[in-house]
């Protein structure tokens, strides 16, 4: 079971120069810098979901005090991220869209008025379709949302209940029809391995899926997660072998229709991968603002991970008095070539070997036994430039990544 940490009634406060001091690590330089806003809210709560969405009447909302808090958090977080610019920025949740492009354009505001956004930087908004409106997603665009990506999950009625949805089957088309008249490109969330799903009704949801024409689908293997509905009252859902066969198929379309899988559970058009996500598989760095958000951050000698207050509540109050880290943790050298592998090989075009040591400070010696055994049983292939997941690396992820597992 996942352990959620109980988090401190003290704020982590630290000065910059902790984060400035000597230490083991020799980073050359500064990865890109991703910015990740977390608004916590949902109309209704997913059985399946764990992440922090919290259930709340649309007129509950407080928008403004959230986006104050927001912006309170980015001031006492720039020092930290001095001089840098902004790769890309996910506003994420939760249900983004239950804001008002108002409140997003005040938000986005505020983060251009303290950042430098690199030019043509991805905007990505989360949007759900239960919360869609004639001309809201144009008003999304014109804050400065550069891509939507829709929480779809399923185009069947049937499934779309059974996995608590706020909308159905019209909805969902409706919303990803107007993402693509609104925005140049866009991502449509799907899942699959559904409860009582067949590999029929997941090719139908995949055939709907394809028609509407998206440059970029997400799609992701149905998990129970601890702590959720589905995990105290387990719906039947389909066999390993049965999802292993719905894989196979979501890849063949995919590819039928001109996408590529370019990473585990995301398949794209040319043109259209996911430029923040890929910053966080590419073991790039990235400042988390909002309820329960994460960090990592690198420094010449460190890397930092950082974790925001969960709930809500105290997050906005912890982070209006400028203090909204509850955990503020100097990466283990010795887990660094896990985490750097852990991301990278979630990749079909793996990393630069080159990349290793720029992410981790250390030598590529620290990786070198790991790397000969994935090599022996052909989990990964290697030039002098690359090192990539092979097809069976690909299939069998977690067993390649295991063996980066202890450290150097
Ligand atoms: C934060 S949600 C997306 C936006 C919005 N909240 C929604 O659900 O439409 C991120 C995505 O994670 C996926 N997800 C959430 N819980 C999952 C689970 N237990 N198993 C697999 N995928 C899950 C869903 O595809 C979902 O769209
Ligand atoms: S709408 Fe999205 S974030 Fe909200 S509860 Fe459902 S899956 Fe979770």
């Amino acid at each position: 079971m996942k352990v959620v940490p109980v988090q401190p009634a003290t704020p982590v406060v630290k000065d910059v120069q902790h984060y400035l001091r000597p230490g083991t690590l020799q980073l050359p330089a500064l990865p890109p810098l991703s910015l990740y806003v977390h608004l916590p809210w949902c109309l209704k709560k997913c059985p399946y979901c764990d992440f922090n969405s919290h259930e709340i009447a649309p007129g509950e909302m407080p928008q403004q005090r959230y986006v104050d808090a927001l912006v309170a958090d980015l001031d006492a977080a720039v020092p930290l991220i001095w001089g840098r610019s902004i790769h890309s920025v996910f506003i994420g949740g939760g249900t983004p869209s239950l804001f008002s492009p108002q409140a997003i354009d005040q938000l986005l505001g505020a983060i251009r008025a303290r950042l430098k956004l690199e030019p043509g930087c991805e905007v990505t908004l989360e949007a759900n379709p239960g919360t869609f409106e004639k001309d809201r997603f144009r008003a999304f665009r014109a804050a400065g949302v550069t891509r939507l990506s829709v929480g779809v999950q399923s185009f069947n009625d049937a499934h779309l209940q059974a996995l608590g949805r706020v909308h159905d089957r019209a909805q969902a088309i409706a919303a990803v029809e107007e993402a693509a008249l609104a925005f140049d490109t866009f991502n449509l969330d799907l899942m699959y391995a559904l409860p009582g799903q067949t590999l029929e009704q997941m090719e139908q949801d995949m055939v709907q899926a394809l028609a509407l024409m998206p440059p970029h689908i997400s799609i992701y293997h149905l998990t129970i997660e601890p702590n959720t509905w589905f995990a105290k009252f387990p719906p039947r859902i389909p066999d390993d072998d049965s999802a292993y066969a719905m894989l196979d198929r979501i890849t063949e379309m995919t590819a039928a229709a001109g996408m590529e899988r370019y990473e585990v559970s995301a398949y794209a058009k040319p043109g259209h991968r996911c430029r923040h996500n890929l910053n966080y598989w590419q073991f790039g760095d990235y400042l988390g603002l909002g309820a329960g958000a994460h960090s990592k951050l690198s420094f010449p000698h460190r890397v930092v991970r950082q974790v925001r207050y969960r709930d809500p509540n105290l997050y906005m109050r912890h982070a209006l008095a400028g203090q909204a880290l509850a955990q503020d943790d100097e990466v283990a050298r010795g887990d660094l070539p896990f985490e750097f592998m852990l991301n990278t090989l979630r990749l079909k075009d793996g990393f630069a070997s080159a990349q290793f040591g720029e992410r981790t400070g250390l030598s590529m010696s620290a990786i070198e036994p790991a790397l000969q055994e994935a090599e022996r049983k052909g989990l990964i292939e290697r030039s002098l430039e690359r090192i990539k997941p092979t097809q069976r690396g690909f299939d069998f992820l977690n067993d390649l990544q295991a063996l980066f597992l202890g450290g150097p």
